[in-house]
């Protein structure tokens, strides 16, 4: 399917989805927010997609926010449906079971950090910059920024972003663990791509169950989420891929998994 403000390609099961508005700084308008809800959609629809890279085009930024133009003139009811709208298309990125990756190469600010935090991982390049900058503008996070940052990063951190405005570089976010790893700027596709790759060679079964214990869980309390992660165990003793992940192991030669 064709979109006018992402791009996207595909190579052996890895699919790269770029926010492609590089003179406006990949600012998320509705036509972008719609677009990433669909292809979210797509992605996880598609069997020959294993694993889903998200950037943004330029070596300015990943993405320097929600569209400010269009934030300005809002009513309090447009407000809340336009946040609603955006909260449930980051879902589909995080609520995907197969991983999902940031490669945030520049300004990564407001919805641009909301939206990277809504992946599994997130790579950034040593020129990345971070921030949750709306109370300069009068306005609060709309789209998971108050209920993904404190989870990521704990409370405390958390509050100073949200409050302070500021923006933090590459280091001291993967300091606070926003980030999981700075790489060069030049190898910051490859390096996410290298890490994707290293996580597709594993089980794509227990990948995807790890992706729902882990994303599931964090909203349960502690002993149902332990069940959840039981439950998992217990399943994927049914399949193939637990049979020949551990006949692997003991005769000493690499899986070769079927997803089944
Ligand atoms: N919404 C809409 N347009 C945006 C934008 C946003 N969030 N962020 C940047 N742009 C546009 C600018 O208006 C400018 O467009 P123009 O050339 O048509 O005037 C273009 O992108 C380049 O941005 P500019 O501000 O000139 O770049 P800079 O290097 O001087 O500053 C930033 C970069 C990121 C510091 C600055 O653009 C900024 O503060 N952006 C807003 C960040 C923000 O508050 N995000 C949260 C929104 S809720």
């Amino acid at each position: 399917m064709p979109y006018s403000t992402l791009l996207l390609s595909h190579s052996d099961g890895v699919a790269t989805l770029t926010v492609n508005r590089p003179d406006k700084l990949n600012a998320l308008n509705e036509t972008v927010i719609r677009e990433l809800g669909e292809a979210a959609e797509a992605l996880a629809a598609d069997p020959a997609v294993r694993g889903v890279i998200l950037t943004g085009a330029g070596p300015k930024a990943f993405i320097a926010g929600a569209d400010i133009g269009e934030l300005a003139s809002q009513s309090p009811l447009e407000g809340k449906h336009r946040s609603l709208v955006g909260q449930a298309v980051f879902r589909r990125f995080e609520a995907m079971r197969k991983p999902v990756i940031a490669a945030v190469n520049g300004f990564c600010l407001g919805g641009g950090c909301e939206l990277a935090m809504a992946c599994h991982l997130r790579i950034a390049s040593p020129s990345a910059r971070f921030g949750q900058p709306e109370v300069k503008l009068g306005i609060g996070p709309g789209y998971g920024g108050t209920v993904r940052l404190p989870r990521l990063v704990g409370r405390g951190r958390a509050l100073e972003l949200l409050l302070s405005a500021e923006m933090i570089g590459a280091e001291e976010a993967w300091r606070i663990g926003l980030v999981n790893r700075v790489v060069a700027a030049e190898s910051l596709l490859s390096e996410t791509e290298k890490l994707l790759r290293s996580i597709l060679v594993q089980g794509p079964l227990a990948v995807a169950a790890v992706l729902e214990s882990v994303d599931a869980g964090f909203e349960m309390g502690q002993a149902e989420a332990l069940l959840l992660e039981a439950n998992h165990f217990g399943l994927l003793s049914g399949t193939a891929d637990m049979q020949e992940g551990m006949a692997a192991f003991l005769a000493r030669r690499a899986p070769k998994f079927e997803g089944r």
